[in-house]
């Protein structure tokens, strides 16, 4: 069902956690199955200076938001923006069809962490 690249991630993913003294978190749930993803932000110089996720959720889940933070972390806030799902199954190699919505959580909390952040600036 998942590749060997998905099922090793999975095992040792690199940005699970939570920052402590964040700048920005952000945090949504999948309404088609109830997980939870929390996405928790440090910005410097208007980048992702450091990014951890947290989730209730499936293998799809955990390893698109490991792999999400891994194509943000050092992008601008914009550029972090601009990612999308898409790129984020480009970057896993495969993904079951079933599965792809698992991938949009961390895309969504982040965004979310990055428009709360931006308000807390203005
Ligand atoms: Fe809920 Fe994958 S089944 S996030």
């Amino acid at each position: 069902m998942y590749t060997e690249q998905v099922t090793e991630r999975f095992k040792k993913p690199r940005f699970m956690g939570e920052i402590q003294e964040a700048d920005s978190t952000g945090e949504v749930g999948n309404v088609r199955c109830g997980d939870i993803m929390r996405v928790s932000i440090k910005v410097k110089d208007d980048r992702i200076a450091d990014i951890k996720f947290k989730t209730y959720g499936c293998v799809a889940a955990i390893v698109s938001s490991d792999y999400l933070c891994e194509l943000v972390k050092g992008k601008t806030l914009e550029e972090a923006e601009n990612v999308t799902s898409k790129d984020v199954i480009e970057r896993m190699g495969e993904v079951p069809a079933i599965k792809t919505h698992c991938s949009v959580l961390a895309q969504d909390a982040l965004r979310k962490a990055i428009k709360d952040y931006r308000k807390k600036c203005d």
